[in-house]
């Protein structure tokens, strides 16, 4: 990369949860750089104590994701001179508490995590498997748990049901593991009943717009998962098979950990 002498001009949030601005700052523009080398160019040359997240700088670990005028982005995968002519406004994600300036609290996250019920298999791995169900169980593995999909989706930005609702990069991973031919746990309760909410999603797409590696969240995720839900809870005849069995094998409360 070389330098060609002119500037770029970013506004990036200073502040907290309680009290914050946006900051205009400006440092030198070299040929071909990302958001995230301003950031750290504003932070090495000017505010010292700037924070931000970041880690591989090459988009592979999730870690710079913030706001650029509004819009969920990797810091590191984001160029300049794609808002050339534009203001450039840099914040944290804004569906968790902001903890210092472009840094935001994404810890519960983690937690909806640690409620989601683990691979379990009682076959010994190596397992053999179909080319088409390798396919389909490589999509949702390609998650780098930016969480930009969690940040961009109305049921937890505007409505904060985060009590009551997993979030699609939770749709993501309950689908890996709900279609894996080797798996033998059953996910429907735990999507629908206890901390999934699958039913709060009305399929608008935003999540899989914002989506970095290009999953197919809503298409191939989602509706899949719905269709299973519906399938087992609005079918007459499954409705009451469930009703005389009970709850469902293997449909534990998903409080494990794991996996
Ligand atoms: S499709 Fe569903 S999960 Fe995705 S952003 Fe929209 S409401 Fe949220
Ligand atoms: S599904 Fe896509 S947008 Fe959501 S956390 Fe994973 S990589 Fe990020
Ligand atoms: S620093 Fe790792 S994804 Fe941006």
């Amino acid at each position: 990369m070389t330098a060609d002498g002119s500037a770029a001009r970013l506004k990036v949030y200073r502040g907290d949860g309680e009290n914050g601005e946006f900051v205009e700052y400006e440092t030198p523009m070299v040929t071909g750089m990302v958001v995230l080398d301003a950031i750290l160019n504003i932070q090495a040359e000017q505010e010292s104590d700037l924070a931000v997240r970041w880690n591989c700088k090459a988009a592979h670990c999730g870690s710079c994701s913030a706001e650029i005028n509004g819009v969920p982005k990797l810091l590191c995968k984001t160029r300049i001179e794609e808002y050339e002519g534009r203001e450039i406004n840099v914040q944290p994600l804004k569906a968790w508490p902001i903890i210092k300036d472009l840094v935001s609290d994404v810890s519960w996250n983690y937690e909806v995590s640690r409620s989601t019920i683990p691979f379990h298999s009682e076959q010994q791995a190596p397992f053999t498997m179909y080319e088409e169900d390798v396919e389909r169980l490589y999509e949702p593995k390609k998650c780098i748990e930016c969480f930009m999909c969690q940040d961009v989706c109305h049921v937890l930005r505007t409505h904060e049901k985060h009590d009551v609702f997993a979030g699609p990069r939770f749709f993501v991973r309950n689908q890996w593991l709900q279609m894996h031919p080797m798996d033998d746990r059953d996910r429907l309760r735990y999507l629908k009943e206890d901390r999934g909410g699958i039913q709060y999603c009305n399929i608008t797409k935003c999540c899989t717009e914002v989506c970095p590696v290009g999953i197919k969240i809503t298409d191939n995720s989602i509706i899949p998962l719905k269709e299973r839900v519906a399938d087992e809870y609005y079918d007459p005849a499954k409705w009451l098979m469930r009703k005389i069995r009970g709850r469902k094998n293997g449909a534990s409360n998903g409080s494990v950990n794991g996996s």
